[in-house]
C-alpha cells in the first residue's frame, strides 16, 4: 500500500513538531511546511521530507504546491498548524491566522490539489470563554475575547463558506508539555518561588498535553467528519490555584502567592508592549492575554471527539510530570 501524503504547516513549532512525530508513527510520508528562518531543532527524524512554504504571495504558495506534487504526488491532507499565538500588532494575526489560510485553500483549489481532509488548527480563544458557569460546547455562539480569537474565528467562517471543500476545525484549550515556553513561564516563576495571581477571582481552566492533541487531530482527519468543530481538552477540569499547587507539589516548592490587581497587570502589559514595539520582541503578557486571565471559565466539553474515540493519556499530573522532567533534562529547569 502507498503510504498517504500528509503536509503539515507550522511543523517547525511546538504543536507541529508532536503532529510530525505523531504523522511518521503512524506511518504517513510526512511533509513539513517550514519557512526559510524556521528552526528544525525538533525536527531530527530522517525520514521527514521539507518543504518550504512561502504563504506571502499567490505565486510561492503555487511555486511550493507544485514542487509538492512533483516529489511526493498527491496531497492527501493538510494539517494547517500554521499560527500566530502573540504579536505586537492586531493586523498581524489577521494576515497569518486569516489570510495565510484563505490563501492557502485557493492555492490548493487553483492547484486541483484539493486534499480528502484540510484540517485547520483553530483555537478555543475562537469561541471565547464560557458564558455561564457549563464548559464551552462546540455548538455554543463563537464570541472571541481577543484578535488573536478574532483572526481564528474568521480563518473557521471562511471554510464554512466553501462549498466541496473537505475540513474540520480543532479548537484546543490551552496546550502544553515538553518544548512548550507559555506554561514553561508559570512553572519556571514557581521554581524560583513565586506564584501570581491576576485579580483574586481564580479561573477555572483546561489543558491538554500536545501528544494527546496531536492524537486528537488525527483522530478527527481519519475520521468520515467534515464541516465540523471540535474542541480538545484532557477532559478535566481544573481551578486555577489546583494548576499551581500540582506543579509545586511536583518540583517540591512553596512559594510567596502574589495576588496582583488587574490595574497593576495592565499598566505592566502596556509597558511591556511599548518595550516589544521597540525590540520588536513580543512579551508574554500584553493587553490582549490580560482580558483571557480575568476570564471566569475557559472550561471545555471535548465530548464530540470523545465520541470518535479519542482518549488522553495525559491528566495533568502526569503531563505536567512529563514537561516538567523534560525541562530538567534539557537544562531550562534547575
Ligand atoms: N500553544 C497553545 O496553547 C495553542 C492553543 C490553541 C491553538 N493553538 C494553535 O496551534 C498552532 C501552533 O501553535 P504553537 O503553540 O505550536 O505555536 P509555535 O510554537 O509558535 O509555532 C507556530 C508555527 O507557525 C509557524 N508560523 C508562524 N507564522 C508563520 C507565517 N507567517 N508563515 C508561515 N509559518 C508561520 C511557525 O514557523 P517558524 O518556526 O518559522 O516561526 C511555527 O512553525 C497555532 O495555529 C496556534 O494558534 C496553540
Amino acid at each position: 500500500m502507498m503510504k498517504k501524503n500528509v503536509l503539515i504547516t507550522g511543523a517547525s513549532g511546538f504543536i507541529g513538531s508532536y503532529l510530525v512525530e505523531t504523522a511518521l508513527r503512524k506511518g504517513y510520508n510526512t511533509i513539513a511546511a517550514i519557512r526559510k528562518s524556521s528552526n528544525k531543532q525538533y525536527l531530527k527524524d530522517p525520514a521527514i521530507h521539507f518543504l518550504e512554504f512561502d504563504f506571502t504571495s499567490d505565486l510561492t504558495l503555487d511555486h511550493a504546491i507544485r514542487e509538492f506534487v512533483d516529489r511526493f504526488g498527491k496531497i492527501d491532507y493538510v494539517i494547517h498548524n500554521a499560527g500566530v499565538t502573540r504579536a505586537n500588532k492586531n493586523e498581524e494575526y489577521d494576515q497569518v491566522n486569516c489570510e495565510n489560510t484563505k490563501r492557502l485553500v485557493h492555492a490548493l483549489q487553483r492547484n486541483s490539489q484539493v486534499p480528502d481532509k484540510f484540517v485547520l488548527i483553530s483555537s478555543l480563544a475562537a469561541y471565547g470563554p464560557a458564558k455561564n458557569a457549563s464548559p464551552v460546547k462546540a455548538t455554543d455562539p463563537k464570541e472571541p475575547l481577543t484578535a488573536y480569537g478574532r483572526s481564528k474565528l474568521k480563518a473557521e467562517e471562511f471554510l464554512y463558506t466553501l462549498k466541496e471543500f473537505p475540513f474540520v476545525i480543532i479548537n484546543p484549550t490551552a496546550v502544553y508539555g515538553p518544548k512548550d515556553k507559555d506554561v514553561f513561564f508559570l512553572i519556571n516563576s514557581i521554581q524560583k518561588g513565586f506564584e501570581v495571581y491576576i485579580g483574586n477571582k481564580g479561573q477555572l481552566l483546561s489543558f491538554v498535553h500536545a501528544a494527546d492533541l496531536a492524537a486528537a487531530i488525527f483522530i478527527a482527519m481519519e475520521s468520515d467528519v467534515l464541516g465540523k468543530n471540535f474542541l480538545v481538552s484532557d477532559r478535566q477540569v481544573y481551578t486555577s490555584a489546583a494548576f499551581n499547587q500540582q506543579i509545586k507539589t511536583i518540583l517540591q516548592k512553596k512559594t510567596l502567592s502574589i495576588v496582583m490587581p488587574v490595574a497593576l497587570v495592565r499598566t505592566v502589559a502596556v509597558f511591556a508592549e511599548m518595550v516589544g514595539t521597540i525590540t520588536g520582541k513580543v512579551p508574554i503578557l500584553n493587553r490582549e492575554r490580560l482580558k483571557e486571565f480575568e476570564a471566569p471559565n475557559w472550561a471545555v466539553d471535548s465530548s464530540e471527539i470523545d465520541l470518535l474515540g479519542y482518549h488522553p493519556k495525559f491528566n495533568l499530573e502526569a503531563g505536567l510530570n512529563d514537561a516538567i522532567e523534560w525541562y530538567k533534562e534539557q537544562g531550562w529547569l534547575s
